[in-house]
C-alpha cells in the first residue's frame, strides 16, 4: 500500500475491534524473554514496529513463534540472552531502540541498534546520557546523541535520575537497565508519562516501588518471574482514528469493542468530550492489569478548546488526528506545551500544519504547538478542501490522521507514501472501508 484514495460522502457505522497495543506488545515481549518458561501473548500487535522486536529478540537467542492471533514466546530467564552476530534493525520503532538499549546495556556482549531513516535522526541522548551514568558503555554518532549506538554491556549500577522529559520510553529504558544493575535505581519523571511498563512489572510479580511520579527498582532481583498468558488490549491510539472520524462524519455510530483504557494514554477523550463529542465508555474491566473497556461514538459538532499543557502526555500519539478534529471544530483550538511532537516519527506539528493548510485550514506554527481555526459553523462540523495529493510524511499517524480527514473533504483526497501505516496498524484500509461500506471487519 503506498497511495490510496479516501471519498467522502459516507457515515462510519457498524462494531470492529482494533490491533493489540503497540507500547504493551513491545513490553510483554521484552518481559516474556527475561521469563522462565513460555509466555503466550494473544492479540498482539502485528505492526512492522512489533515485528522488528520480535526479529531482535530472536537475534539475542529467544524463540518466538507466530501465530495468527497469538505469539509463544520461549522466556530464556533472567541472564539467557545471547550475543546477536550483527546489528538489530529496530525499523521506525523509537520504543523498540529505545528499550532495548535499557536491556542490553548491563549484559554481558556487545549490541549495535540501528533502524530506518527516521530512527537515525531520532534523539537518543535522552536514553544514552542516564544509562552511560549508570556505567553503560555506549558509543553513537554526534557523541551518542543518533543511532547506530553501538553496546557493550558493562556491569550497571543504580543512580537516582529525574528526567528533563516526560517519556515512557526513557523511563522503561532505565526501568529494564535498573533490573541489570548492582543496587537501587530511582526515577522521577516531569508529568506521568504512560505507565504500560509499570504495570506489566506489577503483572509478572517483578518488585518496583511507585509514589506519585517517582519509582524505585531493587536491581538484580533474587528470584526471577515465570512465563505468564497476556491479553493484549486494543490499542487506543489506533481507535483514536475512529473515535475523530465517527465524530466528525455526520450520521456516524460505530462500537469499538476491547479498547486499552489506561487513563494515561485516554487524553484525548477527554479532549474531545470537552468539545463536545459524544463518547461513551462501556463494559470496564481489566486485562493483564490493564484497563480494558468498549467505546461507543456518535457523530456530534464540535467547538475548539485550548488544550493545556498538563495533559500532554496522556495525549501525545493522539495529536495528529486531533489536529483534524479541530481543523472542522467551530472556533479555534490551541495546542501548547508539545515541543515533544517535534521529535516523534515525522516533526509532527510541521507534517499537520502543512498538509492541513493545503486543505483550506488556517494554522499558525508554534515552537511547542498551533493555533487552528476550525472550519465549523452555526453548530456543525466543516469540511476540508479537496487538495491534491496529502503527504504522509513517512509517519503513520499522519498517513492515518489525513485520512480521517479526508472523510470530511468536499470530494476525494489521494494520500500518499502510505505504506507507513504497516508499522501500527497494517488492516487500516480494511478496516476503515468496512465502516463505510456497513460492512465493519475486526482483526
Ligand atoms: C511510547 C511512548 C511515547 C509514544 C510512543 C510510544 C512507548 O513516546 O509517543 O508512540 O511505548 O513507550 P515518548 O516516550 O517519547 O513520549
Amino acid at each position: 500500500m503506498t497511495s490510496f484514495t479516501i471519498t467522502s460522502g459516507q457515515p462510519l457505522k457498524g462494531t470492529i475491534t482494533v490491533p493489540g497495543d503497540k507500547s504493551i506488545t513491545h513490553r510483554a515481549l521484552i518481559l516474556s524473554a527475561l521469563a522462565e518458561g513460555m509466555s503466550t501473548l494473544v492479540s498482539y500487535c502485528r505492526g512492522g514496529d512489533c515485528l522488528n522486536t520480535i526479529q531482535a529478540l530472536r537475534m539475542l537467542g529467544v524463540r518466538i513463534d507466530e501465530a495468527p492471533n497469538q505469539l509463544i514466546v520461549h522466556g530464556k530467564g533472567f541472564w539467557g540472552l545471547a550475543e546477536p552476530d550483527k546489528p538489530l534493525d529496530c525499523g521506525n520503532s523509537g520504543t523498540g531502540i529505545r528499550l532495548l538499549a535499557g536491556l542490553l546495556a548491563g549484559q554481558d556482549f556487545f549490541t549495535v541498534l540501528t533502524g530506518d531513516e527516521s530512527i537515525r535522526r531520532r534523539p537518543m541522548g535522552r536514553v544514552v546520557k542516564p544509562l552511560r551514568e549508570m556505567g553503560a558503555v555506549i558509543a553513537g554518532r554526534k557523541g551518542g546523541e543518533l543511532a547506530p549506538l553501538a553496546i557493550s554491556g558493562k556491569r550497571l549500577h543504580g543512580i537516582e535520575y529525574s528526567s528533563p522529559v516526560a517519556s515512557a520510553q526513557v523511563k522503561s529504558s532505565l526501568l529494564l537497565a535498573a533490573l541489570f544493575a548492582e543496587g537501587t535505581t530511582k526515577f522521577k519523571e516531569p508529568r506521568l508519562s504512560r505507565d504500560h511498563t509499570e504495570r506489566m512489572f506489577q503483572f509478572l510479580g517483578i518488585p518496583l516501588s511507585k509514589d506519585g511520579n517517582a519509582l524505585a527498582v531493587q536491581g538484580r532481583p533474587a528470584v526471577g518471574w515465570s512465563g505468564n498468558h497476556v491479553v493484549v488490549p486494543g490499542d487506543f491510539s489506533a481507535a483514536a482514528f475512529f473515535i475523530v472520524g465517527a465524530t466528525i462524519v455526520p450520521g456516524s455510530d460505530i462500537t469499538l469493542r476491547n479498547v486499552g483504557l489506561n487513563p494515561t494514554r485516554t487524553g484525548l477523550v477527554d479532549v474531545l468530550r470537552t468539545m463536545g463529542a459524544e463518547i461513551q465508555i462501556l463494559h470496564q474491566r481489566e486485562e493483564a492489569g490493564e484497563l480494558v473497556g468498549d467505546l461507543r461514538v456518535r457523530s456530534a459538532p464540535l467547538k475548539g478548546v485550548a488544550i493545556s499543557p498538563a495533559l500532554i502526555p496522556q495525549t501525545i500519539d493522539e495529536f495528529p488526528v486531533l489536529c483534524v478534529a479541530a481543523a472542522v471544530a467551530e472556533g479555534i483550538t490551541q495546542i501548547s506545551g508539545a515541543e515533544e511532537l517535534r521529535v516523534k516519527e515525522s516533526d509532527r506539528i510541521a507534517a499537520m500544519s502543512t498538509e492541513l493548510r493545503a486543505m483550506g485550514v488556517q494554522i499558525v506554527e508554534k515552537p511547542d504547538g498551533m493555533i487552528i481555526e476550525g472550519s465549523g459553523k452555526g453548530g456543525e462540523n466543516g469540511r476540508l478542501e479537496t487538495a491534491g495529493m496529502a503527504q504522509s510524511h513517512g509517519d503513520h499517524r499522519v498517513a492515518m490522521s489525513l485520512a480521517i480527514g479526508a472523510l470530511t473533504s468536499k470530494g476525494s483526497i489521494p494520500i500518499a507514501d502510505a505504506g507507513c501505516i504497516e508499522t501500527s496498524f497494517p488492516n487500516f484500509k480494511a478496516v476503515l472501508s468496512g465502516l463505510l461500506t456497513h460492512h465493519p471487519r475486526g482483526l
